[in-house]
């Protein structure tokens, strides 16, 4: 797994100054191009929850639903979205949390999953950790346990990992750019 925690690491191209002066922009579509960075990708994330009595994989919207549920499909498991305010059509609860600039809200349906049910939620990359966080806070309104979070890439300097961790959530990430 560290080879290949490496292999992935080095195909995450990074994209200085977008979408604004200053940020390094760590974009994964380079992971998805090639099927054996794809598959090595997809392999680490099974061998992590294979074994882990999971009910669901939960995506957050929107790169985390390129993975999520390519990972709930190889662990026979369904997918639960967590989508952007405004999109779901049947009763939602939703949470809103802090941008730099702002907040934004995010949304699950109501029926997503049972009391109980534990679920892992997965995307592409954390760096504040709030769009996590509110992921955590919808499934535990509706009773799940929310076994760990999962990214491709940390930002630790953004404190993100570390703060869902101090809110007892496990984090399990791939690589990071600190
Ligand atoms: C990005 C990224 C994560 C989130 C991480 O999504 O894909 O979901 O931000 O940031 P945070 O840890 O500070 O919350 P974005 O909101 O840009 O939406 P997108 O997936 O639609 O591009
Ligand atoms: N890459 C991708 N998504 C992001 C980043 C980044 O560097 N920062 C915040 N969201």
């Amino acid at each position: 797994p560290h080879d290949a925690a490496a292999f992935i690491k080095s195909q995450v191209r990074t994209i200085p100054d977008w979408p604004l002066p200053g940020v390094q922009f760590r974009d994964i579509t380079p992971l998805l191009q090639r099927p054996k960075t794809l598959r090595v990708l997809i392999d680490l994330f099974i061998e992590r929850y294979v074994e882990a009595k999971l009910d669901y994989v939960a995506g957050l919207d929107a790169r985390g639903f390129i993975i999520a549920p390519i990972v709930a499909y190889e662990l026979n498991l369904g997918f639960i979205p967590i989508r952007k305010i405004g999109k779901l059509p049947y009763k939602t609860v939703s949470e809103s949390y802090a941008l730099e600039y702002g907040t934004a809200t995010v949304e699950i349906h109501e029926d997503a999953c049972e009391p109980g049910n534990r679920v892992v939620i997965v995307d592409d990359l954390i760096a504040t950790g709030g769009t996590m966080m509110a992921g955590k806070k919808l499934l535990e309104r509706l009773g799940a346990v929310v076994v760990e979070g999962a990214a491709i890439v940390d930002l630790p300097d953004l404190g993100g990992s570390k703060l869902l961790r101090e809110n007892g959530l496990p984090i399990y990430t791939v690589t990071d750019f600190p």
